[in-house]
């Protein structure tokens, strides 16, 4: 039986980069996640008896909205929904299952890097048939869509059996329970050197993969130990846990710590790595040396011919505007097309589907490819792997090597977390009013050589983002860009990123925060970040 419940908005369903992020406690508000649901379907056309996919990273009230979202799709009229066993699908396995399935879209249900559990993060976000994240134009209907909705429609059936493989009927609609794992390992198959990386581990290669109670476990597990011959033991950590053990399921030094100090030990393995909640992040620690994602990008195109996926060469590399330039030098080289979007993963969607570009990435920790829609965690490993394979050498020599040929970007994020919004938005205000004036002026022995705020104009469909990150960039190549966080769930968080080019390489093994320490400074001189902020230094240094 169908129902239609009557409903009132909700004035914060604001989706942001990555849909709509809130504390659990707020999503399990009456109708919350149902509002936001049927606004979802209300801004589509045309799903009627299609096909929707449903999964996510296993966070506290994963299996509950799963639920929900399944007895919403049948009362709206979706003809068939594919679900991750145990309500399981990381996003990039998301993504691959609604590109192969032709499915119409799919829900993710996941708050990326955040904490999980009950007083911790949740989010939905919905993603188009090509895979990727939802564009600004549905986002935007959708957030209209919450702000006027007064009724959903919801089937009225038993909870569905999601941890079983089956399909079967409910409320008029097939619903197919799917193994997470199956069609994305079989896609990393076709795109990578499995023998090549075979032989690696049975020739004595040792890694250590965290998949940080999040998502990609179970992946990491069959992908690695399974089907590479990886020993027991090298993925850790690998069981999904609602509250993600209690800890940030965030790859970076701070939260990944230990798998740092392991790499960086005696007994260090010769690789590891790590993803995030929904298993869409990466972070690449060789024996001995941590690869920035700026630098992980620019070394992973600079070899990916090396991968049978990529043999044909690259169409052309994006990256975010706050992403290193490293990649830049790459595509220079390689004479490919470079593309600077935007901060988010939406922003690469048009470009791959254009075939301009074939390899992504955000210098937080996203890298990715036209394989899916959406960054990709694991694949990024998995390069690495045939990468480390294929040439024979350790990763810290094809690091020193690139930064040899290249020459190498210096570069660190600063993060100041919590901060008050009106604090925030006043250091942005005043720093936009002086953009004009900064050019030509002298900070600390630098002088600034240009200052905007960042447009995007998209070269597929036109439209232009405007407002996207200030940068003030020096003479020589360096610079430094300040914006807000657009993922945040409490206050206001100011990243401010910072890159110094040195060619030279007697100079490539400085610390980084040595090596960036006059822009810094200069950052707050022009920026005033510790006056706006009130804060002597940032929460987090990556
Ligand atoms: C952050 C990252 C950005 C990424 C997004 C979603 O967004 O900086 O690169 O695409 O998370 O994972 P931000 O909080 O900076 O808006
Ligand atoms: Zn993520």
């Amino acid at each position: 039986m169908t129902r239609t419940v009557e409903t009132t908005p909700y004035d914060d369903q604001k989706p942001g980069t990555s849909g709509l992020r809130k504390k659990v406690p707020v999503f399990q508000q009456k109708n919350y996640a149902e509002n936001f649901i049927q606004s979802i379907f209300d801004a589509l056309e045309g799903f009627a008896g299609k096909e929707l996919v449903i999964g996510g990273d296993g966070r506290y009230f994963n299996r509950e909205v799963i639920q929900i979202a399944i007895r919403m799709a049948a009362a709206n009229g979706f003809g068939r929904v594919v679900v991750g066993k145990g309500g399981i699908l990381s996003t990039p396995a998301a993504s691959h299952l609604i590109r192969k399935r032709k499915a119409f879209g799919g829900i993710i249900l996941s708050a990326s890097h955040n904490p999980g559990g009950p007083h911790e993060d949740f989010g939905i976000k919905y993603n188009a048939d090509n895979g990727g994240p939802a564009p600004e134009k549905l986002t935007d209907a959708i957030f209209a869509n919450t702000r006027k909705i007064s009724s959903y429609r919801i089937a009225d059936f038993d909870p569905v059996d999601i941890d079983t493989i089956a399909t079967t009927e409910a409320g008029g609609m097939t619903v197919e329970i799917v193994d997470p794992v199956t069609d994305y390992a079989a896609l990393m198959e076709s795109l990578f050197d499995f023998d090549a990386i075979r032989r690696m581990f049975a020739g004595g290669f040792r890694m250590r993969f965290d998949a940080m109670h999040a998502v990609t476990g179970p992946y990491a597990k069959e992908i690695l130990e399974n089907r590479l011959g990886a020993p027991d033991g090298t993925a850790r950590n690998y069981h999904p846990l609602p509250d993600f053990g209690g800890h940030h399921p965030d790859p970076n030094l701070v939260h990944a710590k230990h798998l740092y100090d392991e790499m960086m030990g005696p007994d260090a393995p010769d690789f590891g790595a790590a993803s995030d909640g929904d298993g869409d992040r990466n972070l690449i620690i060789g024996k001995g040396i941590f690869i920035t994602p700026s630098d992980s990008l620019a070394m992973l195109a600079a070899n990916a011919h090396l991968a049978p996926g990529y043999q044909d060469g690259l169409k052309g590399i994006a990256r975010s505007m706050p992403t290193s330039g490293a990649a830049d030098r790459v595509a220079e080289k390689m004479g490919v097309g470079m593309y600077e979007t935007p901060t988010g993963w939406k922003f690469f969607g048009n470009l791959l589907d254009a075939g301009m570009a074939t390899i992504c990435g955000e210098e937080s920790a996203g890298t990715g490819s036209d394989h899916v829609r959406e960054k990709d965690g694991l694949w990024a490993v998995l390069l690495w792997l045939n990468i480390l394979a294929v040439r024979g050498e350790s990763a810290k020599d094809i690091v020193t090597k690139h930064w040899t040929t290249y020459g190498r970007n210096y570069y660190s994020r600063h993060d100041y977390e919590e901060v008050a919004t009106d604090r925030a938005n006043a250091l942005v205000g005043e720093l936009r009013a002086k953009l004009d004036a900064l050019p030509g002026t002298r900070v600390r022995g630098m002088t600034i050589a240009a200052a905007d705020d960042f447009a995007y104009h998209d070269p597929v469909d036109g439209s232009v983002s405007e407002h996207q990150g200030i940068r003030i960039l020096f003479e020589g190549g360096s610079r430094v860009v300040l914006r807000l966080s657009g993922t945040g769930t409490s206050g206001a968080t100011l990243r401010l990123y910072v890159e110094r080019y040195e060619p030279d390489p007697a100079r490539h093994d400085i610390d980084t925060q040595e090596a960036l320490a006059d822009l810094i400074g200069a950052a707050d001189d022009i920026a005033g970040i510790r006056g706006h902020t009130g804060r002597d230094a940032p929460s987090v240094i990556t």
